[in-house]
């Protein structure tokens, strides 16, 4: 696979192709998906539920992500990497780029945090130094002693409209990419149109420029529940190669995710 950038991603948004994206952890699994054919992959701080166990990622340091993101990038040394900053590791400007260095340094694409416009300069002061970001909207684990619970976020009209324009905000202070993570499909779909980057869905539906899911969701084996808007692919075809292939041609497609999978 030729090693992919920021410009495929940007592209492919151009031409309305869609693209695909898992979750990854070590080198075995990150050669497997490069192999396949996957263009991006996302070293999550969801490493705390589906490797650590844990019930929520608050538990997850940087260091833990350095780790994992230095092993992904051993396995797939031409994928698009971007790796989250866990939580507490970018409350100030300054905390964001000591860890965001580390993440780079590690071998990391971009870098992914969660949060709304308390975030816009952060984005900016990343950027300017060089740090790509990804910005990270909807349901944002991190915060989930805020909601109460892993609950669906921008059902109402106030709260569609407030995400439109937080995204706008941080498209405009510097973000290259933005992750929605359960919202309605139609919300995604009217931000994925009004922004100029790519954004990337889970659980918004099948009108975003990419999907992400998490690797042990789509290959059956979580230690948690299996989420509503994913998928076991490793059950329908038998195997991991057939599972990955099979996900990024549906994506590709548009049949995954059909609407059960969708809000
Ligand atoms: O932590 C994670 O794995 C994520 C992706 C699912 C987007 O944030």
């Amino acid at each position: 696979m030729k090693k992919i950038t920021i410009a495929d991603l940007n592209n492919w948004k151009k031409l309305g192709e869609k693209f695909a994206s898992i979750t990854a952890y070590d080198a075995s699994f990150a050669k497997i998906f490069e192999e396949q054919g996957l263009p991006v992959i996302v070293v999550g701080d969801s490493l705390g539920s589906v490797i650590q166990g844990k019930p929520t990622t608050l538990d997850v340091s940087i260091d833990e992500l350095v780790y994992h993101t230095k092993c992904v990038r051993a396995g797939s040394p031409n994928t698009f990497i971007i790796s989250d900053l866990p939580f507490m590791s970018y409350h100030t400007p300054d905390a964001a780029c000591e860890s965001a260095a580390k993440l780079m340094k590690a071998g990391a694409n971009m870098v992914k945090i969660e949060g709304g416009s308390w975030l816009t300069g952060t984005v900016k002061m990343l950027t300017e130094r060089a740090v790509p970001v990804c910005a990270h909207l909807g349901l944002m684990p991190q915060a989930v002693n805020l909601y109460g619970g892993y609950k669906v976020q921008g059902r109402t009209e106030e709260q569609a409209t407030e995400m439109l324009e937080t995204a706008k905000e941080l498209q405009r202070a510097g973000a290259q990419t933005l992750v929605l993570e359960c919202i309605p499909a139609k919300l995604a779909q009217q931000i994925t149109l009004e922004l100029d980057i790519p954004v990337i869905g889970i659980g918004a539906g099948n009108d975003t420029d990419g999907q992400v899911l998490v690797m042990h969701d789509i290959l059956g084996v979580s230690a948690n529940y299996i989420p509503r808007f994913s998928r076991n692919f490793l059950a329908e075809t038998g195997s991991i190669e057939a599972a990955v292939t099979k996900y990024i041609d549906e994506v590709k497609q548009q049949t995954f995710p059909e609407e059960k999978h969708s809000f």
